[in-house]
């Protein structure tokens, strides 16, 4: 055969593979998400997520260990209360677990990079993601609560905010209540782009966050939609997002994908409880092999335009990255 082109020939070897990727990750892109729960001396893991815990403060230094001799530095933190009630007060609570938790890593752990989770749904006592007006959630009033429990995060030392609550208008309201306070450099990573999904399943779990009654469909988006997502992201650019999330990440890939096409913002992906589960739960009957997913599944989320992933994987990921499976 007289062939021109023969795009075997750039694959003939590893050294050759490795030069013409398209795709590269790095350990500095890695966040992993951190559950901190009150109480003392706890390390429980989390039925659904085997290989995860919930840690109370005291016992931080277990993973915050791992964490760094692993190389990832960056943090998503999620707290677990002892005490729930309707306004989920323990989320603005100075003295809340995950208040607790920053200043614990702020000192202990200087050279970690912490960013918090800001919603209400882990802190109230009907699961839902704001302030209740009957059974829907009051979108203006929740604004206030999503600003307190901000500032009470960045004020106890957190370097970035990230919303996941979905309610409207709540980035710009969120960004003029931080600089009004003085931090004009602190970060808003937005949930923007975040759907109603089953695969959040093993969190609410992990969480106990399970709404008490309905589900967030109100609130989060319906996944047969893109356009709508596209207006998320770009009305959180307009009112001041620094870095804009999708959420879930593997069934969503062309929301990354469009997202990462039309905004010049970075883009963050959060591979969630349920991609993580499902993954831990094949592997474990045999019937896939967990690092070889794990590399795959990571990369296509890459591949898909994402610059940042929010990963459980993320000490495995960069174990990978060394060993030069990825990247
Ligand atoms: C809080 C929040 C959730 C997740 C991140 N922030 C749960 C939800 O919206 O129900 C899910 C993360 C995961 O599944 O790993 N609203």
């Amino acid at each position: 055969m007289d062939l021109l082109y023969r795009p075997r020939r750039l694959r003939t070897s590893d050294t050759l593979r490795k030069m013409v990727r398209e795709t590269r990750v790095s350990k500095e892109s890695l966040i992993y998400p951190l559950f901190v729960v009150d109480g003392k001396e706890i390390v429980e893991e989390i039925p659904s997520m085997e290989g995860q815990y919930r840690y109370s403060v005291d016992r931080l230094p277990q993973i915050m260990d791992q964490l760094i001799n692993a190389g990832v530095v960056k943090v998503l933190l999620f707290g677990i209360p002892a005490h729930k009630d309707a306004c989920g007060s323990q989320a603005y609570d100075e003295e809340g677990v995950v208040q607790r938790a920053i200043r614990f890593i702020r000192e202990h752990y200087p050279m970690v990079y912490i960013v918090t989770d800001v919603c209400m749904c882990e802190y109230t006592s009907h699961g839902h993601c704001g302030i209740l007006d009957g059974e829907s959630v009051d979108n203006d009033k929740t604004l206030e609560y999503l600003n307190m429990i901000a500032l009470s995060h960045v004020k106890a030392g957190a370097h970035m905010v990230a919303p996941s609550d979905m309610m409207d208008g709540r980035i710009g309201s969120m960004r003029q209540a931080l600089d009004e306070a003085g931090f004009v450099n602190v970060p808003i990573m937005a949930y923007s782009a975040k759907y109603s999904s089953a695969f959040y399943g093993p969190f609410r779990e992990a969480a106990g966050s399970a709404p008490a009654f309905g589900d967030r469909k109100s609130y989060q988006m319906d996944y047969h939609n893109r356009k709508e997502a596209l207006k998320e992201v770009e009305l959180d650019v307009a009112e001041g997002a620094d870095i804009v999330m999708v959420k879930p990440a593997l069934s969503y890939l062309d929301i990354i994908r469009e997202v990462a096409d039309r905004h010049d913002l970075p883009v963050a992906a959060y591979s969630v409880s349920g991609e993580y589960a499902m993954i831990k739960a094949a592997s474990k009957a045999g019937f896939i092999e967990e690092e070889k997913i794990v590399c795959e599944t990571a990369v296509s989320i890459y591949r898909a335009g994402a610059d940042i992933l929010i990963t459980y994987y993320a000490i495995e990921l960069a174990r990978f990255m060394d060993e030069g499976k990825i990247g």
